[in-house]
């Protein structure tokens, strides 16, 4: 079958025949792949950064942002039928015994270090023809939302942000037993980027009617700031408004959402926040040992005012079922919003390329058109 390899050491991305995967255990799953989304972390594997063969092996297939077609199931697999849309989640458990996390099928909290992500570390992804997957790690897509289920990888993390806010929210006493739209009840939001996964973030928060504010560099008319307006949002650019301002105006933030992996903007905004908020970062930065924060600052405000720095990576099942459910009701919502989201869509040659593009919101790689 074709699939996109990339030679880490050497750079080296090629389209090319390598071997078809089979079922191998009666819960596997074969399924053709139709879409994978591409994003930072890919253009880091493009680039020789990031990511790790599998064992023995001299390429990685990239790719963990997919959707599929069931063509196969194994005898024993239940609820999933050749011709069902199928997104499957991105992390394996690690093997030791001592890690709670992975223990109880919470991969995305190992505590080892030593877990595999499919397209990452040390395990193929999607983009290829075909993937043999158990089918505890695919998720039912319904077919209405064929055409955008390819963002629920990127979605679940920001279900699973969202749920760390909410968590965290109930350490307040007052919140301890309320429910999850009581918690957001009094949540004023800030979107830091503007890209997939933070558009995708602030469409979660309109979803919940939280006030959302996106904070990006761009200025209007820019696909980001349109995109906010049509989402009930408000976009402003750090070009025409500073943090400091924005907040003011609002009277506060209680949660920022974060999706640009610059680290400075963290330490910049961590002062500017309310009592009792909660920063939550998914971007990852890469060093260059150049920043230069202001930590007594970040850290005096943290103590004084209970403040709540989570850092929150990969997503769990339960964040991809929530976020195929959320798609369904976006797509009512907003569709054409929705479907903006996804300005590209190339063939397998163009993986790294798309990648490493800043042009548009979304690429899409296009990995088959069988339907
Ligand atoms: C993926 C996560 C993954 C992380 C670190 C992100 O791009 O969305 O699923 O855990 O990279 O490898």
């Amino acid at each position: 079958m074709r699939a996109v390899t990339i030679q880490l050491e050497r750079k080296r991305v090629e389209v090319r025949n390598v071997e078809e995967p089979g079922i191998d255990s009666p819960s596997g799953v074969l399924v053709r792949m139709l879409e994978v989304g591409v994003c930072g972390t890919d253009s880091g594997i493009c680039g020789g950064d990031h990511g790790e063969p599998p064992d023995g092996s001299e390429f990685l297939i990239p790719g963990h942002e997919g959707m599929g077609e069931v063509v196969e199931v194994g005898a024993e697999v239940e609820g999933l039928s050749p011709g069902d849309f199928v997104v499957p989640t991105v992390r394996r458990p690690c093997p030791h015994e001592h890690c709670t996390a992975c223990r109880t099928g919470n991969q995305d909290f190992c505590s080892t270090g030593d877990y595999r992500e499919r397209g990452i570390q040390r395990l193929h992804g999607f983009a290829a023809e075909l993937l043999a997957e158990d089918a505890q790690y695919l998720c039912r897509a319904p077919a209405s939302i064929r055409d955008v289920a390819v963002l629920a990888e990127p979605l679940s993390i920001a279900e699973k942000g969202f749920r760390q806010y909410i968590a965290i929210q109930r350490r307040l006493p007052w919140l301890a037993d309320a429910d999850d739209a009581e918690v957001l009840e009094a949540c004023r939001a800030v979107v830091l980027g503007g890209g997939p996964i933070g558009l995708l973030g602030a469409m979660l928060l309109r979803l919940y009617d939280v006030p959302t504010v996106v904070y990006s560099r761009s200025e209007p008319p820019a696909p980001e700031a349109e995109f906010t307006r049509q989402i009930g949002g408000e976009y402003v650019s750090s070009e025409r408004e500073s943090f400091e301002d924005v907040v003011e105006r609002l009277g506060g933030v209680d949660l920022v959402y974060e999706g640009t992996g610059a680290a400075e903007l963290m330490f910049d905004v961590m002062p500017e926040l309310s009592p009792n908020s909660v920063f939550v970062a998914t971007g990852v930065p890469t060093p260059d040992g150049k920043s230069k924060i202001a930590a007594d600052e970040v850290m005096k405000q943290l103590v004084m005012r209970n403040q709540v720095l989570c850092g929150t990576v990969n997503s769990s099942r339960g964040d991809f079922e929530r976020a195929i459910r959320h798609l369904e009701q976006m797509l009512e919502r907003w569709p054409d919003t929705l479907r903006s989201i996804i300005t590209h869509r190339r063939g397998p040659d163009d993986f790294c390329e798309s990648a490493g593009s800043s042009d548009g919101l979304k690429h899409v790689i296009t990995m088959s058109n069988a339907d």
